[in-house]
């Protein structure tokens, strides 16, 4: 380890994040009785201009009056290029109550974005003299949100998740696909008459794992929209759980399931993990750094890896 420790991420699940559009009211009951471990409320993307205040009011009813049980509770905001975001933050903090958790800031491109939010939900919070401060997540969706990337996981101690937004970070980067997530028909090697796909998402995810990895922020994937198909979600799921990621969103309950069985660890996991621990307490007994479990190398890096899939297995199961 470098002389700088790498900060621990907030210590909740955050397996799925299940989102509804901030006009669908008859929602909010059925995502608050879901099994997602975060709920996005949103005013942005799937909310017409024309229902933005509305929306704004029914969440703002929601905040107080549905039962969100322990669910952490988001809303995401409109972006800080719409005339609507000021008054998302200002109107929530000032009417909702306390049962709010997080605000989720869309399409960041520098941690300027961040500092703006940050000082006005701050000033707001002081003249309602609010108690509980209100954390912040950011979705990476851009160009300039993955090129600035970790001068945004340091922006702010309130900043405790950032994901990965498929759809518009495509758009942003110019690429040649209209799919949110998941296989991309034209992204493969070709050799000997076969196709091997690759992925695409791959170095974007990479570069948000790394950056929240170093300031102990939590690394989401996002959307992935084709909800008929478990096998290509189940896929994307397990490369950005294999990558360091600790969840993914839900845009439709189909998915929630889907979400939690692959971000918590399996038993087989967790018991090789146990195993390996097991192992490397014998040979340290021994006076050894370094030992052979099932024919394979384990040593004291072993014991780090190990313990990644027993804490999280730990801190969900509470
Ligand atoms: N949360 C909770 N329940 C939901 C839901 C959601 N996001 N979306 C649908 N449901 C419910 C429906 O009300 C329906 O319930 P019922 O069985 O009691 O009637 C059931 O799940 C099946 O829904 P279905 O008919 O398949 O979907 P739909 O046509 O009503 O809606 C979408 C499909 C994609 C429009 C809807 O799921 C949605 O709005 N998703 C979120 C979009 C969003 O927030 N995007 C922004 C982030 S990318
Ligand atoms: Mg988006």
């Amino acid at each position: 380890m470098s002389f700088r420790l790498q900060p621990a991420p907030p210590a909740r699940p955050n397996r799925c994040q299940l989102f509804g559009p901030g006009s669908r009211t008859a929602l909010f009951e059925k995502m608050a009785a879901s099994d997602a471990d975060v709920i996005n409320l949103d005013l942005e993307d799937s909310v017409a201009p024309s229902d933005k205040d509305q929306a704004r009011k029914n969440i703002i009813e929601a905040i107080n009056d549905v039962d969100w049980g322990n669910k952490h509770l988001s809303v995401r905001i409109n972006g800080l290029d719409t005339p609507y975001w000021y008054r998302d933050i200002v109107d929530i903090l000032e009417q909702a109550g306390d049962r709010i958790d997080q605000f989720m800031i869309p399409k960041v491109g520098c941690a300027g974005d961040i500092y703006a939010v940050d000082a006005l939900v701050t000033a707001v919070e002081a003249a309602k003299a609010r108690t509980k401060p209100v954390a912040l997540e950011v979705i990476i969706e851009s160009a300039a949100g993955i090129a600035h990337v970790e001068e945004i996981a340091a922006a702010s101690p309130r900043l405790q998740a950032m994901s990965l937004g498929a759809a518009d970070f495509a758009a942003s980067m110019g690429m040649q696909t209209t799919g949110i997530g998941g296989t991309q028909e034209n992204y493969y090697m070709a050799r000997e008459g076969e196709k091997h796909w690759s992925d695409p998402w791959h170095w974007a995810q990479a570069a948000i794992v790394a950056a929240c990895r170093t300031h102990g922020v939590l690394p989401v994937d996002g959307p992935f929209g084709d909800f008929s198909d478990d096998e290509g979600f189940r896929a994307q799921a397990r490369r950005s759980a294999t990558l360091g990621m600790v969840g993914k969103w839900a845009i439709h309950p189909k998915q929630i399931a889907l979400a939690n069985e692959v971000f918590t660890p399996s038993e087989a996991q967790v018991t090789e993990a146990r195993e390996i621990l097991a192992a490397m307490q014998t040979a340290k007994d021994n006076g050894e750094g370094a030992t052979v479990y099932k024919g394979r190398l384990v040593d004291i890096a072993s014991i780090k890896q190990a313990e990644v899939i027993v804490k999280q297995f730990e801190m969900i199961n509470g």
